[in-house]
């Protein structure tokens, strides 16, 4: 079959390499893709946002099968997109409706939907600008820290966590009347903070079943030692050494099956993937977060981990068909860690050569923000550069590989968190 997936991070070129490996798939098609992407099938120059010309490229190369990588277009409805149009009725889509999507969309509606299925959670409230009053009320009645969170996308910078009560105040004040994160930031969810130790779980639903993928644990901050602003994701690790059977039990049993039984009782179609951020409080888990997608970077060690035919297992989310469906995981361990360009995550230059991409025997290199240039070399072409995956009987060893490789690779001020796994 002939398949698009749909964005141009390290997460789609390691789905485009695993579904490579598939003997139902004929033509891959990736939009709009990066120079890793190039190699393994045809990049489309097309936004993730553009549906219409989606559309014309689905209807032109006969795609049968799209996924969806991202949030943007989720949380926009292109799977409502494709279902309200005649011509792409046949077409097939992973990831979830508009609807559906607000799990990620709207933090207002997550913690709703968690309320009412009894999924553990921070205890929460939210404000708009017309109870601005209330809100400062509520805070006083907190303790520090402060967790404010803007209702909408706001790309993973909407979540601010404050020690000072004043702060906080002036903070919901900026995010509603001031509109700090634009229409996102129009609802604002306090929330109780949680201390603990942060990992996710991944699951693949057709909404009636679901298969469990590996778990992982990212590195969000720039900075050695978790310090430092936030980045879209500088490394990763599966599965999660901590995470015990007993641990993952309780997961399976609180979080992940109430909340496809719970979308199963309201009525809430999804097809596609769930990521559930966890964190731990007394050995207990809690949500801190839905995602309507896999995440970047966790894709880049999950995917490598899965043995069996990932085409296979979409197609069968496609056709509800996911009861019957057995996955296999690889038992080694796998590690990631993103080469970034200085700067990053605030300014930063684009366009650097990338130098020795080609000496890479014993890692992955799944490319993030890459591109050829007019003479055919691979350049720099966003913050996050390039994913660098390995292998390894355990996450140390599979670090060690990583880190080994990345000697090889050089472009002008790149950077690296040279600390992934530190607090494991
Ligand atoms: P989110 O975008 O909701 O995942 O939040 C971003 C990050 O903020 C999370 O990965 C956590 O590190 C932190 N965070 C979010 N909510 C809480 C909370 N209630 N307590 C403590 N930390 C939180
Ligand atoms: N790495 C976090 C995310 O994809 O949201």
């Amino acid at each position: 079959m002939n398949v698009l997936i749909i964005g141009s991070g390290g997460r789609e070129h390691a789905i485009a390499w695993k579904l490579k490996q598939s003997s139902i798939l004929e033509e891959l098609f990736i939009a709009p893709g990066n120079a890793g992407t190039k190699s393994l099938g045809t990049n489309l120059d097309i936004g993730v946002s553009d549906f219409d010309s989606i559309k014309k490229v689905v209807l032109e190369y006969k795609i049968e099968l799209v996924i969806v990588g991202p949030e943007v277009p989720l949380v926009e409805g292109i799977h409502d997109y494709f279902l309200d149009d005649q011509e792409l009725k046949g077409v097939q889509i992973i990831g979830p409706q508009k609807f559906a999507a607000q799990l990620e969309g709207s933090k207002e509606f997550a913690k709703e939907f968690m309320q009412r299925h009894n999924i553990p959670t921070a205890a929460y409230k939210s404000f708009t600008k017309d109870n601005l009053e209330d809100g400062f009320r509520f805070l006083e009645s907190l303790k520090p820290p402060y967790v404010l969170k803007a209702d909408g996308l706001a790309a993973g910078k909407g979540v601010v966590i404050l020690e000072n009560l004043k702060e906080a105040k002036d903070e919901l004040a900026d995010m509603l009347t001031n509109e700090k994160f634009g229409t996102a930031s129009k609802t604002v969810v306090i929330e109780e903070f949680l201390d603990g130790i942060e990992m996710s779980c991944f699951i693949l639903t057709d909404g009636e079943s679901y298969i469990n993928l590996p778990n992982a644990k990212d590195y969000k901050r720039i900075g050695e030692g978790d310090k430092g602003l936030n980045t879209g994701g500088m490394g990763a690790i599966s599965p999660v050494p901590f995470a015990d059977q007993e641990y993952l039990k309780k997961i399976e049993d609180r979080i992940i099956k109430p909340t496809v039984n719970g979308l199963k009782k309201d009525n809430i179609a999804y097809k596609g993937f769930i990521f559930f951020g966890l964190i731990r409080v007394n050995n207990e888990p809690m949500v801190i977060e839905y995602n309507c997608r896999m995440g970047d970077p966790e894709t880049e060690v999950v995917i490598p981990r899965i043995k069996s035919d990932l085409l296979e297992l979409l197609v069968a989310t496609a056709k509800n068909d996911l009861k019957n469906a057995v996955v296999e995981i690889d038992n080694r361990s796998a590690t990631t860690v993103m080469l970034v360009s200085g700067g990053y995550p605030e300014a930063y230059e684009k366009g650097k050569e990338i130098h020795g991409i080609e000496n890479v025997k014993d890692s992955i290199l799944f490319h993030a923000g890459t591109k050829f240039n007019e003479s055919n070399k691979v350049i720099t072409n966003g913050g996050r550069v390039i994913a660098v995956t390995s292998y390894g009987d355990d996450f140390k060893d599979a670090l060690k590989q990583s880190y080994t490789s990345i000697q090889n690779i050089d472009f002008e001020k790149m950077n690296y968190r040279k600390d992934i796994g530190f607090d494991l």
